[in-house]
């Protein structure tokens, strides 16, 4: 069984006032959460990952830290980038990697992104690798077509193992619009997603990468998202950034799994 994952998604928001707020929220809620095991990562600004560190290392909080971006090297001179080396050094074991925003406001290729997987296994971090179709894509039929392609270039020659990263599909025009495909829709996004992992196994039932779903995820919907067999979590932003609403998501998402 894939151990279910949850992660918010802070995007550009918050301080580190807020970050700790946040935090404190959450310890507060936790002893109410069940208690099956299920993996939590938040994915704050940069600034704020080494207090969130810090906070988290004097609790038994048990909240893994990403980063939202990643420069492929290990130093030099880039200004304004971060490394791998430094994510890992201010706490996080995972990195999101090829989010849309990043894709369309900050013209990230698949070919860029490949060498930021690649940079990011370098150094130790577990790449969460975002990918989703627009919806002219969607309206033309080409969702499945885009995701492998997406899939395929960002890998090129890598064969990460399962554990060695997640996937994350969030479809472009489902992000922060409140808008979903149903959970029929995903499931099969998803399933296709890891027959492309299996098929670059020899085994028929190997393993794959765990896959999460991404876009306008909310408390209302989560539940139904969960009970499809091949999403394992979610990648919230919007409603992640409330700390109650993203406890109740994981509670609800949790539940729903174990159905
Ligand atoms: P929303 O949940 O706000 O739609 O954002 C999803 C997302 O982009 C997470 O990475």
């Amino acid at each position: 069984m894939r151990t279910p994952c949850f992660i918010a998604n802070w995007k550009m928001n918050k301080t580190i006032a807020e970050a700790r707020e946040y935090l404190q929220a959450v310890e507060k809620r936790w002893p109410q959460l069940p208690g099956a095991p299920w993996e939590t990562i938040v994915a704050p600004p940069f600034t704020m990952l080494a207090p969130m560190a810090d906070f988290l290392k004097e609790r038994p909080l048990q909240i893994g830290l990403a980063g939202q971006n990643v420069h492929f090297e290990e130093r030099g001179a880039y200004t304004g980038e971060v490394s791998p080396l430094m994510l890992r050094d201010a706490g996080c074991r995972h990195v999101i990697i090829g989010h849309s925003e990043r894709r369309t406001y900050f013209g990230e290729t698949n070919a860029l992104i490949h060498k930021k997987i690649g940079g990011a296994l370098r150094a130790g971090l577990i790449p969460i690798l975002c990918v989703g179709e627009t919806r002219e894509e969607r309206e033309e039929e080409k969702t499945g077509e885009v995701i492998e392609r997406q899939i395929r270039e960002a890998l090129d020659d890598l064969r990460p193992g399962p554990s060695d990263w997640i996937i994350a599909y969030e479809p472009v025009w489902a992000i922060g619009t409140g808008l979903t495909p149903q959970p029929s829709e995903a499931e099969e996004v998803h399933r296709r997603i890891r027959d492309f992992f299996r098929s670059l196994s020899k085994e028929e039932e190997a393993d794959t990468p765990r896959i999460l779903y991404g876009g306008s995820a909310t408390e209302k919907n989560i539940a139904a998202f969960m009970e499809e067999a091949d999403i394992d979590g979610v990648l919230a932003g919007g409603a992640s950034l409330f700390a109650e609403s993203f406890c109740n998501m994981i509670d609800l998402g949790v539940k729903a799994k174990e159905k």
